[in-house]
């Protein structure tokens, strides 16, 4: 499976920070806000990957990420002109995709969702799976109800009233046919490319499956200054009480295979001396001693 990580938009929400840099750039505790969702596709064993940001934005981003082979993966830069949705992304992306099925994954969305990701990856056999995660505000959100048999029966962008407290986060999977029907779209009322719609499409035809997140798992959305503040809260909590790092790309990457121990090591040696290195240096010399454990 490939992916797609959104990372465009204006961040007007975020202004004046956004004035400068990205919302994707900004910080989530010790490290950029891009490096979670990514780390939640490279965790799920997705190597090639299409981002997606603005014009102005998109050297900045190389500058970050680079061509991904430092982490074994590939990536490849596309930018959206104006935020005209999210589906618009199929578009952008395909010739990326290629008829392949394809992993998106909102720049601004912060799981922290142990196996529920990568499982679903693993078992997607086609049509499209999303997830269904239950909120206090989901008016906020894209919401799906669920009938008394626990199956999906409608699905609503931001409705006033919404029929459940169930959002649908901002990762999702789909197999090629969502390329032809994002181009088959309207926009809607607020001028985009609704993903909310791709989404119906798919349950209409009876090809939605919607997988519950259970109520241990985090999603959070850091897409304004206070969300943005208690995501950074929240990772600083668990990283000090675990003395693990939340959204590190290159532990993933060495998780996952994508790179040898030897490479890992060598990638650790060029940081600058910092807390992010002694990390990972930390993880190196236990890798050596014990091989990868369960984490
Ligand atoms: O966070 C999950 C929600 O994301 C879903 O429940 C909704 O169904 C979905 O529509 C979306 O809601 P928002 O309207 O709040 O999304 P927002 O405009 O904040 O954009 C989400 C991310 O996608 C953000 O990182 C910016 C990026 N984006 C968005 C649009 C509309 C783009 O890169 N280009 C776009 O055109």
């Amino acid at each position: 499976m490939k992916g797609i990580l959104l990372a465009g938009g204006t961040g007007s929400r975020l202004y004046p920070l956004t004035l400068v840099a990205s919302k994707h750039l900004q910080a989530v505790y010790d490290k950029p806000m891009v490096y979670y969702p990514l780390t939640v596709l490279m965790a799920a064993g997705i190597r090639d990957i299409c981002l997606i940001t603005t014009p102005q934005d998109q050297a900045r981003f190389q500058t970050l990420l680079g061509d991904g082979s430092a982490w074994g993966i590939r990536l490849e830069y596309r930018t959206q002109e104006k935020p005209t949705g999210i589906a618009e992304a199929f578009l952008i992306a395909e010739s990326f995709i290629a008829g392949s099925p394809v992993a998106l994954m909102l720049g601004d969305n912060i799981f922290f969702a142990g196996d529920a990701f990568p499982r679903a990856v693993r078992d997607f056999q086609g049509g499209a799976t999303v997830f269904a995660y239950h909120v206090n505000d989901p008016e906020r959100y894209g919401v799906v109800e669920f009938d008394e048999k626990g199956r999906a029966v409608s699905l609503e962008e931001k409705p006033a009233v919404p029929k459940s407290n169930f959002a649908v986060p901002g990762a999702y999977l789909y197999d090629p046919q969502v390329v032809e029907i994002a181009r088959s779209l309207k926009p809607s009322a607020r001028g985009e490319l609704e993903i909310t719609d791709v989404n119906k499409a798919y349950l209409a035809q009876g090809h939605l499956q919607v997988v519950r997140m259970s109520r241990g798992t985090v999603w959070l959305d850091a897409g304004t200054s206070s969300s943005l503040h208690e995501a950074s809260s929240y990772v600083e909590t668990i990283e000090k009480r675990q003395g693990m790092k939340l959204g590190c790309p290159e532990e993933a990457a060495l998780r996952r295979g994508f790179l040898s121990l030897e490479a890992f090591e060598a990638l650790v040696a060029a940081m600058p001396n910092c807390e992010y290195r002694e990390y990972l240096s930390d993880l190196a010399a236990e890798v050596r001693r014990v091989g990868l454990t369960a984490a």
